[in-house]
């Protein structure tokens, strides 16, 4: 590494020590392309670009993300496991080494090409968590199609939505697999005409090969639908090279890799952790990545701890709801499985409670591995914040900024306010981010000491279950159904779940029978977003308080359902009238609880 007169070395691999982090940082935001130019070279390039940064991202690099994931480990490691798998039964367990991820890989992508899928065109995925679904995106990446991810737990009609906004051209799935002891059919769901790629009946032979399309610094490489504040889902749109640069650094570094790290991430493909750490980060550095496709309680509340031990996993990320669920199990279901080979935990989702943080630092960690809180979005594309790998954290707080990536707080919002390569390009083309390169992040923070605190959404978007869902997309599916009038819909807190849905239904006609109301309103969320979207509170009032212009108010109904004494926005309703009736259906409203049975 050339270092210029009067320049220190800075040690950027360094996420342990406050002192060194500080220097750093501090170096990296003076000169950000110097800092990415460092982790320029951990890529294998057909043509290096001659900087990091210059107008845009790698502008000259000619690369391909699926060589980078597969194909170069497949030379150097070809017997190393890349994916290993475990399903929904004890003992399900497959072994995929690099050279036979590379032969799968090539498979699904001469059948795409025998679709006549080519470059730039979308590829939806609808499939559990296998790895063929893994394979799968790395096949669009190595022929250059874009794809599209959708979570299997989406309904037909989700499904249907983003497939034609984004003009798919062909969809990859299966007939139909097991989760939690149940069989869940997916291909039926596919009620849009689209070129069907059955992965199960599918007979190819072994050798297929299919060359692969060199990408440059402006392709891309997926699309995945999150929740905004509209009643839409937003299709996020990546690049392929600097997404791969950003995700893999921020991994590298936060997690302080080492090259027999065993890696397990509890999310799924459908998420944006799925994609940028369960597939693309750890397979770029040629890590062992394991993958879950069960339920983490079934047959028993152990299945974690269980794989855990069995593959001596190293690193260990999950979601808080989930430690929260298995924080709830006896804790003879973690102590009897060996857990010594973890060095690392992570958390990521949703800001994670002290007693869970507890929980998990002692109970699953032993007191030994630091928890990696990581705070991060589906636009940013990898982690922003992260508190310093070592034992002296403060539990609750998502830490310090990456290197290169500066932030601030502004009115209470945590914002972004350089260019890093993580960025989607939805955003970056935006107009309002290009004239003065802020990203407004939509989260609400504060400083505690040198360490950031994230408070959550300041927009319309509930967290359920690390699940970002809009309000408004709550609202259309609720609005579909003939006996409702009005609906508005609130997020409150939830001691398992972090966030869930309280909605407020002002039905056509006064005398309508409640239990009749509730199932079509759990019917119509199910069918129209998916089976994790439901209402767990449902209150019927006579009429909703409004503004003058006839606005909901919104931070009013919130207050109220939060149990806030004196609530906001009072001042603006004109039919105050109507908030003792709000107020009273609120101290009684009907619980739907997710084991609800349904016609
Ligand atoms: C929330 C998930 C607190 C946050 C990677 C963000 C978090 C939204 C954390 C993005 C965390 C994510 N602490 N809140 N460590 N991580 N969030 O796009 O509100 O599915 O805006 O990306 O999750 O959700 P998304």
């Amino acid at each position: 590494m050339a270092i210029k007169p009067g320049h220190h070395e800075y040690d950027y691999s360094s996420w342990e020590d406050e002192k060194i982090y500080e220097k750093a940082y501090k170096a990296s935001l003076k000169n950000p392309s110097e800092f990415w130019n460092k982790y320029v070279d951990d890529i294998s390039w057909k043509r290096k670009p001659q900087t990091s940064y210059s107008n845009k991202w790698l502008d000259g690099g000619v690369s391909n993300v699926c060589y980078n994931c597969v194909d170069r480990h497949a030379l150097s490691t070809p017997d190393k496991p890349a994916i290993i798998w475990h399903g929904d039964e004890y003992g399900e367990r497959r072994e995929i080494s690099y050279e036979a991820l590379r032969k799968m890989v090539q498979k699904i992508a001469a059948i795409l090409k025998s679709y006549g899928v080519k470059k730039g065109d979308v590829v939806g995925i609808y499939l559990p968590m296998i790895p063929e679904a893994i394979a799968s995106m790395l096949a669009c990446a190595r022929i250059g199609a874009i794809h599209l991810v959708v979570f299997a737990g989406f309904s037909s009609e989700a499904l249907k939505y983003r497939l034609t906004k984004s003009n798919a051209k062909a969809i990859i799935t299966v007939n139909s697999f097991k989760r939690g002891g149940k069989r869940i059919d997916l291909q039926q769901n596919i009620i849009c005409n689209i070129n069907i790629i059955n992965l199960d009946d599918v007979t190819i032979s072994d050798n297929m090969n299919t060359d692969i399309e060199w990408q440059n610094s402006d392709d891309d490489l997926f699309v995945l639908y999150t929740s905004g504040s509209s009643g839409k889902p937003k299709g996020v749109l990546h690049s392929a090279l600097p997404y791969m640069l950003y995700v893999a650094t921020t991994f590298k570094i936060i997690f302080g890799i080492r090259i027999d790290d065993v890696y397990f991430c509890t999310s799924d493909i459908g998420w944006i952790t799925g994609h940028s750490y369960i597939t693309y980060a750890p397979l770029f550095h040629g890590l062992t990545t394991v993958i879950f496709s069960g339920s983490p309680t079934y047959p028993n509340a152990d299945r974690y701890w269980q794989i855990i031990e069995q593959e001596k996993v190293s690193i260990f990320y999950t979601a808080p709801t989930a430690i929260r669920s298995l924080q709830m199990f006896n804790k003879k279901f973690v102590k009897k499985h060996d857990l010594s080979s973890l060095r690392v935990l992570g958390s990521v989702g949703e800001p994670i409670n002290k007693s869970a943080w507890k929980w998990y630092f002692e109970t699953v960690g032993n007191k030994r591995c630091p928890i990696m809180d990581t705070w991060w979005q589906t636009e940013t594309g990898g982690i922003i914040l992260a508190p310093l790998r070592n034992l002296n954290q403060n539990p609750g707080l998502a830490g310090k900024p990456f290197f290169g990536v500066e932030i601030d707080i502004i009115d209470g919002e945590l914002v972004i306010k350089n260019k890093f390569p993580g960025l989607c390009k939805s955003i970056i083309s935006d107009n309002s981010y290009t004239s003065n390169a802020f990203y407004n992040t939509g989260d609400g923070a504060v400083y505690e000491g040198s360490d950031i605190k994230i408070k959550g959404r300041m927009d319309d978007v509930i967290n359920i279950s690390g699940h970002r869902l809009g309000t408004a997309e709550f609202e259309c599916a609720i609005n579909k159904i003939d006996e409702v009038k009005e609906v508005a819909v609130v997020a409150v807190p939830d001691e398992l779940k972090g966030q869930t849905a309280f909605a407020y239904i002002v039905p056509i006609v006064s005398n309508i029978d409640p239990e009749i109301l509730v199932k079509k309103i759990i019917n119509s969320t199910r069918a129209t977003i998916g089976s994790i979207a439901k209402p767990d509170y449902i209150a019927i009032v006579p009429d909703l308080p409004k503004t003058r212009s006839g606005k909901i108010v919104r931070k009013l109904l919130r207050d109220i359902a939060n149990g806030i004494e004196t609530p906001s926005e009072l001042h603006s309703v004109v039919n105050p009238e109507v908030i003792e009736d709000v107020k009273s259906s609120v101290n009684n409203p009907i619980f739907c609880p997710d084991m609800c049975k349904l016609p």
